[in-house]
């Protein structure tokens, strides 16, 4: 068997949505202290929904295809929906990762939960529970 699907392949060879929103509603960036690879996730959210979402990931190819898969998951949904995406529906919608490289899908989980948090802070709003548990995760890895 192969060792990547053919989903990781194509999201590695031809990644959706790279690039960067000028005036985002939202940016988050996580790091993985072990192989040092980052992702940035950019959010453009209007009326609840994410209208517009772009990433810049200086990875592995699973973080990049990660990253591709993850923001077309959250592309168009609401708010609520994404802040619930996991990095096993990631890796489930990529058909699958090797085990020890599911830690890069964990990511795109992170930076998108790290843009939304960004987007609440900035708006003075109070985050969601769920989104209350990401943040201090977050701080306590800092
Ligand atoms: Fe670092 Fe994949 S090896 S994210």
């Amino acid at each position: 068997m192969a060792l990547y699907s053919e989903k990781v392949m194509d999201h590695f060879r031809n990644p959706r949505n790279v690039g960067v929103i000028e005036d985002p509603s939202g940016v988050g960036e996580v790091g993985n202290l072990k192989c040092g690879d980052i992702m940035k996730v950019y959010l453009k959210i209007e009326n609840d929904i994410i209208v517009d979402v772009k990433f810049e990931t200086f990875g592995c190819g699973s973080a990049i295809a990660s990253s591709s898969m993850a923001t077309e998951l959250i592309k168009g949904k609401p708010i609520s929906e994404a802040m619930e995406i996991t990095n096993k529906a990631v890796a489930e919608a990529l058909d699958g990762l090797p085990d020890y490289k599911m830690h890069c899908s964990v990511l795109a989980e992170e930076s998108i939960q790290a843009a939304l948090i960004d987007y609440y802070n900035k708006n003075g709003l109070e985050l969601p529970e769920n989104l209350k548990k990401a943040a201090e995760h977050a701080e306590h890895e800092n």
